[in-house]
């Protein structure tokens, strides 16, 4: 049997629910904010995650589906949005267009990653970024936006925000030093990743999984106490805008996250209820990212959601359920179908939900079938009906049965009445 790719998932239909729910809310909070969707390709240059990701990160050294196309081109799969997003930006000079530039965007990432519980190939994100703005208050709102996205979703009891500041081109180095002074007398004792990080990307040993690099990681040196005096009062000024805005949150001096885009603050919206991978959602500040890629010196901030996380934890707190038909309708014959076809297409036109028999099956049979479908009416045209010019029509839930002429309105009315 043919079998879709390991770490791809097909989404059912009676998944649908949540998706719509989790797309709707984010589509109608971010729009509130003043961002603005864009779409952007699947596929990108090789190279943009090269210069925007990192070459030492693990994204680009290892998890990336890179391919040589016809012409000779290297491209790969976007695994992440954002430099994507910033190279449109530049690439249709949208700094000189608008004069807010906030963006959302919802569509899949593929990554090369061993499958697991919450940990697939290609997954879903839903992302905003935000350019041109650098200001504690601008921080504090978009993770103040996440934050309201968890509420309305219901799942703000599930996670908790933590937030770091990783410093700037002035103070990173300097802790950069710091760190490795420290870990490089602990060498021998990390894991093999650590030891190939510890030169060429210290930071990343401090949200290593292994057990031995994480006892580390908590007695490391903190960044916070080797911030410059400016990213000190910028992090001050941020925790005090995020209390104004009443987002619960926690510092965590161990996120340092896995891009090398960022600056200054980061953050993670965190679970424990989804085993080995806690991060629902994940974000920062990159202010260099679009000057790298060869744009206008252009600040920027964002996150990214993972939809199957959240998916997973709004399952554990709602049952959501598919919608069922309005009306089901049960044809005795091809007279009868011709009879009332016009009158479903219309309702349908109406966005009522309707099904139509088309297959030749018994009026028993039929019903069966509406009630399986949880219709909330059946209709029923059988031979008396015809006769008549009239319907027969069946509240499922109180079994109360009567005639009615099939007009669009007397169907509307009754939508109406037991909406
Ligand atoms: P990221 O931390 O790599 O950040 O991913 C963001 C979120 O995507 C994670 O917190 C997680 O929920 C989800 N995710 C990541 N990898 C997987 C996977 N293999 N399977 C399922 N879910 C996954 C970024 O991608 C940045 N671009 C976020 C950002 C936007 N920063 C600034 N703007």
């Amino acid at each position: 049997m043919l079998k879709a790719v390991r770490g791809f998932k097909d989404v059912l239909p009676e998944d649908m629910p949540y998706w719509h729910l989790l797309g709707e809310e984010a589509r109608s909070l971010f729009e509130s904010y003043g961002y603005r969707e864009i779409r952007i390709p699947v596929l990108e240059k090789l190279e943009l995650f090269q210069r925007g990701i990192g070459s030492t990160t693990d994204i680009v050294e290892k998890e990336m589906y890179v391919f040589e196309d016809k012409g000779g081109e290297l491209l790969a799969l976007r695994p992440e949005a954002t430099a994507c997003i910033a190279r449109a930006f530049i690439e249709h000079r949208l700094d000189l267009k608008h004069t807010t530039n906030k963006y959302y965007f919802f569509g899949p990432m593929f990554r090369h990653e061993r499958p697991q519980a919450g940990r697939l190939r290609q997954f879903h994100q839903l992302n905003v970024e935000a350019f041109g703005v650098r200001s504690p208050s601008m921080d504090a709102e978009v993770m103040a936006m996440l934050y309201t996205l968890a509420r309305k979703l219901h799942i703000e009891d599930a996670v908790s925000l933590e937030i770091n500041h990783i410093g700037c081109a002035k103070c990173r180095p300097i802790y950069r030093e710091i760190l490795i002074n420290y870990l490089a007398g602990q060498k021998d004792k990390l894991c093999k990743d650590c030891k190939r990080r510890l030169e060429r990307n210290p930071l990343r040993i401090l949200d290593c999984k292994n057990e031995t690099c994480k006892e580390i990681a908590l007695n490391a040196p903190r960044i916070m106490d080797h911030l410059c005096d400016e990213c000190r009062r910028y992090f001050e000024e941020t925790l005090d805008f995020l209390s104004v805005c009443d987002v619960p949150f926690v510092i965590n001096p161990l996120i340092v996250r896995g891009l090398d885009y960022y600056t200054g603050t980061v953050f993670e919206l965190t679970t424990t209820e989804l085993g080995a991978q806690n991060a629902v959602a994940a974000g920062g500040r990159y202010d260099n990212l679009i000057e790298e890629l060869g744009g206008p010196s252009v600040p920027g901030i964002g996150f990214a959601v993972g939809a199957e996380r959240t998916v997973a934890l709004m399952r554990k707190r709602m049952k959501l359920e598919e919608k069922k038909p309005t009306f089901f309708f049960a044809v005795l014959d091809a007279e009868a179908k011709r009879f009332i076809i016009p009158v479903v297409l219309s309702l349908r036109e109406k966005k009522i939900r309707c099904e139509m028999e088309h297959e030749e099956k018994s009026l028993k049979s039929q019903m069966r079938k509406a009630n399986k479908l949880g219709a909330k009416y059946t209709v029923m045209v059988g031979e008396d009906e015809l006769k008549k010019g009239k319907v027969t029509v069946r509240n499922m839930k109180d079994k109360n049965q009567f005639e009615m002429e099939p007009s669009v309105e007397n169907f509307l009315r009754l939508v109406e009445e037991n909406p």
